[in-house]
């Protein structure tokens, strides 16, 4: 399974790392469980054409709004959104997972989701942060039950 993330200050990183060990303990375990390859976006990013379907993950930076009735802007993740927008690979993305902070109430996790809306794949999960380990559980579970 592929997992394309960004991560601004490296809590979306250490997740994806922690969930491709989880990965590949369960693959040892049960080759039937499949192991995670991860590719980071970066800001100076070369932009691909992907080739095989994939999964995103994007923390939420959003200034100023409320997430309910009025504007807010997408700040610092735009680069993943350029990224699913290149040469139409959302069409590959077989889903999205959002982080956040709760504090952040109706805007937790809202890139994610607003991604979802605009793409047009399944918002999967969210976790806060840098996850737990049962949020690593969790997420791969659900990646497995959503990957082709
Ligand atoms: C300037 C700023 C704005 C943020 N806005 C939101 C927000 O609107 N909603 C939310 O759920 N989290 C928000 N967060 C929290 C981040 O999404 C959270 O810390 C996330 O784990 C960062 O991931 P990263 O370390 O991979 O960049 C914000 C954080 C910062 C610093």
């Amino acid at each position: 399974m592929n997992i394309l993330y960004i991560s601004i200050s490296g809590n979306t990183r250490a997740f994806a790392k922690h969930l491709a060990e989880y990965a590949k303990t369960q693959h040892e375990r049960n080759a039937d469980f499949p192991e995670i390859s991860l590719k980071e976006i970066h800001e100076n990013s070369d932009f691909e054409k992907e080739t095989e379907p994939f999964f995103t993950f994007v923390p939420t930076y959003l200034d100023g709004g409320n997430g309910l009735d009025n504007g807010d802007t997408e700040i610092l993740t735009e680069t993943m959104r350029e990224y699913l927008e290149y040469e139409e690979n959302h069409k590959l993305c077989l889903g999205v997972v959002g982080s956040g902070n709760k504090n952040f109430n109706n805007q937790y996790c809202l890139t994610a989701k607003q991604y979802a809306q605009r793409f047009g794949f399944p918002f999967l999960a969210d976790y806060e942060l840098r996850g737990t380990p049962a949020d690593v559980a969790r997420v791969y579970q659900i990646l497995v039950e959503n990957h082709k």
